[in-house]
């Protein structure tokens, strides 16, 4: 069984992916960090984020890290928003990522456009969402706890640029696959999130 969790930036959308993964007894992959890691690279390469050619050439995972908490800070998300945009970079992960969708058994897959563009096939698939507002709250409560210097505005204008450029792109915008359930967690904590998902794609494979 394939999983697709799609949803903007904080909207636990990770959180509930690693739930359906433990309860479903499916491997799991987090696809920001692929985009995570193409920024980090760019970043370490001193190559031009404006450059679709210099992106490109920073998708090589041959040196990278996934366990870096590098890849968690804002300034490689932002930079990971800004490549995700261009073709060339999103061609060079897809297959990457629909082997890991299509291996033996299935796996849970988190993202922008695993429902729509990864594996449209996929028998369960959530879109993940909550306010902006709490969005930025749960980041910034994010921050802190890595012990990094942080400001509400300035992270809810960072969510909201996000938020802006994912979902109008031209290239696989996020956008809520046509046969998605709708899961929106502002007013759940993780716990409740991950339960209601639960609820859901259990639901939707019996
Ligand atoms: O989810 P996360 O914040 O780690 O993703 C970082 C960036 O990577 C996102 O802002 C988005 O632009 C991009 N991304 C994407 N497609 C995915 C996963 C992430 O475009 N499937």
């Amino acid at each position: 069984m394939i999983v697709a969790v799609d949803g903007p930036a904080a909207s636990g959308k990770g959180t509930i992916a690693r739930a359906l993964a433990r309860h479903f007894g499916l491997p799991h992959m987090d696809t920001g960090l692929l985009y995570r890691a193409v920024a980090l690279n760019l970043l370490q390469w001193h190559g031009d984020p404006e450059s679709e050619f210099a992106a490109a050439r920073a998708c090589d995972f041959a040196q990278v890290d996934f366990d870096d908490p590098e890849l968690k800070t804002e300034a490689v998300g932002g930079i990971a928003s800004r490549i995700s945009a261009y073709p060339m970079v999103r061609a060079a992960l897809v297959e990457r990522q629909r082997a890991f969708a299509r291996q033996p058994g299935g796996a849970v897959l988190d993202g922008r456009d695993i429902g729509t563009v990864i594996a449209p096939e996929a028998e369960v698939k959530l879109f993940v969402t909550a306010a902006p507002e709490v969005r930025a709250r749960r980041r910034l409560d994010e921050l802190l706890r890595m012990g990094r210097h942080a400001h509400y505005e300035d992270v809810l204008a960072d969510i909201r640029a996000r938020d802006e450029r994912d979902s109008h792109r031209a290239a696989a915008p996020l956008v809520r696959a046509a046969d998605a359930i709708l899961l929106d967690t502002s007013a759940l904590d993780a716990a409740a999130a991950a339960a209601a998902a639960i609820a859901a794609a259990e639901a939707k494979s019996a």
